[in-house]
């Protein structure tokens, strides 16, 4: 097992964060984070406990307020019946979550099937749990949805678990009402486990968020994983949960988050129930922005990068995941092996600009790139500028 772990991929986002540390005054458009300052009510929880003493070991399954404050949250708002608080489970952020679920869920040689492009990580887990990730692609020309039928035919015997993520990182794409009631339906026809990532249920920008756990009889074989990271503007914080009926199941997962972490940081669980009983109003607010700056970044990209990229706004997350225009690239002298890490590779060295070739999402996204947009409209304009000059640049010397 200790040597299988060196096939399991490093993500480009982590390597290129390792990178971004030694690149002067960079713009960090490569990491899936928000610029904005937790709530208030987080800070003023965390702030307490501290004052409390609350620095000693606790359940692993996490404390009793955060799991009667998660469990409700998920009746409420994602309409899912989650039966009692001892369904839920704490986890050190949404990765931890994936890791538990995933490894509590996966034979060796199981199949999963994820949407292509894809959180790289999600595939990585997959591998660490000596499962097999099955991409099926995304399709642009559908907003970059599935074509269900493409799923259906890519179930095998093995197939095990199907994950969903909507709204999906890197693209945004949202799956409707009808994908999701369809996905359900196969789901049971085939026997099939769901894995629902909803990292992003808070961030759409128009339509519905539709957790497949709140649809009949789906609970019962969906594990719904959520992170308080994105919502609250807490990613370095690792707070996340998600919750299963199958008591089995969720005796194993709770074993892989004992000897994983023991327990969530005290204080952190602290701070989340703080942000979850307190006003909302964060999450609008921060939903108003990233669309706002989601439009500045596309709008500048066309002066910044006439014909170098193109693409459509996404109705969700905070990225863009956008097309290299590869004639250019030839022309303007960024070539590589691979043309997203080539064009990745540039844009950090000359620009300063961290962002995630698109080929580490999917092979098929060979030629995308992703830039975060959920940086402030400083940084995001600070790397337009750096990006229209450095282009101007490589065009004058090429
Ligand atoms: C799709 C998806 N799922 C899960 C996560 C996990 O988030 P975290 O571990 O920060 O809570 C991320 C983070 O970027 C993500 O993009």
């Amino acid at each position: 097992m200790g040597k299988f772990y060196d096939s399991v991929p490093v993500s480009a986002i982590v390597r290129i964060r390792d990178m971004m540390y030694t690149v002067k005054d960079p713009f960090r458009l490569d990491q899936g984070d928000v610029s904005f300052d937790a709530p208030d009510t987080f800070k003023a929880a965390v702030a307490q406990a501290m004052k409390d003493n609350r620095t000693h070991y606790l359940p692993t399954s996490g404390i009793p307020q955060l799991r009667k404050a998660v469990a409700e949250k998920m009746r409420k708002k994602n309409g899912i019946p989650i039966g009692s608080d001892d369904e839920v489970l704490i986890t050190n952020g949404g990765t931890h979550g994936l890791y538990a679920v995933m490894h509590a869920l996966l034979e060796p040689g199981d199949e999963m099937i994820v949407p292509g492009p894809e959180w790289p990580p999600t595939m990585a887990i997959c591998q660490a749990a000596q499962g097999v990730p099955v991409q099926v692609p995304l399709r642009e020309e559908l907003g970059w949805r599935w074509n269900i039928d493409e799923v259906e035919q890519a179930i095998t015997p093995k197939t095990r678990v199907l994950y969903l993520n909507s709204p999906n990182n890197p693209t945004g794409g949202i799956l409707t009402r009808a994908d999701i009631e369809r996905l359900a339906a196969i789901a049971k026809e085939r026997n099939l486990w769901v894995i629902s990532d909803e990292a992003y249920e808070d961030l759409l920008f128009t339509g519905e968020h539709v957790s497949i756990a709140s649809l009949p009889g789906m609970y019962e074989r969906t594990i719904p994983v959520y992170t308080m990271s994105k919502s609250y503007a807490i990613t370095g914080v690792r707070v996340g949960y998600f919750a299963i009926r199958d008591k089995a199941l969720l005796a194993r997962a709770l074993k892989i988050v004992l000897y994983t972490t023991s327990n969530v940081s005290s204080i952190a669980q602290y701070g989340a129930v703080g942000a979850l009983e307190g006003s909302q109003d964060c999450i609008t607010e921060f939903r108003d922005e990233l669309k706002a700056r989601r439009d500045l970044f596309y709008k500048g990209l066309e002066e910044a990068a006439p014909g170098v990229f193109s693409g459509t706004p996404p109705d969700g997350a905070f990225y863009a995941f956008v097309k290299i225009n590869a004639a250019w690239a030839r022309d303007a002298g960024i070539v590589g092996e691979s043309l997203s890490w080539a064009m990745a590779d540039h844009l950090i060295k000359h620009a300063r600009i961290g962002c995630v070739p698109g080929v580490d999402f999917s092979a098929d996204c060979e030629g995308y790139m992703r830039f975060c947009t959920g940086r402030s409209r400083e940084e995001l304009t600070g790397a337009l500028a750096s990006m229209k000059a450095t282009f101007a640049a490589t065009a004058r010397t090429a």
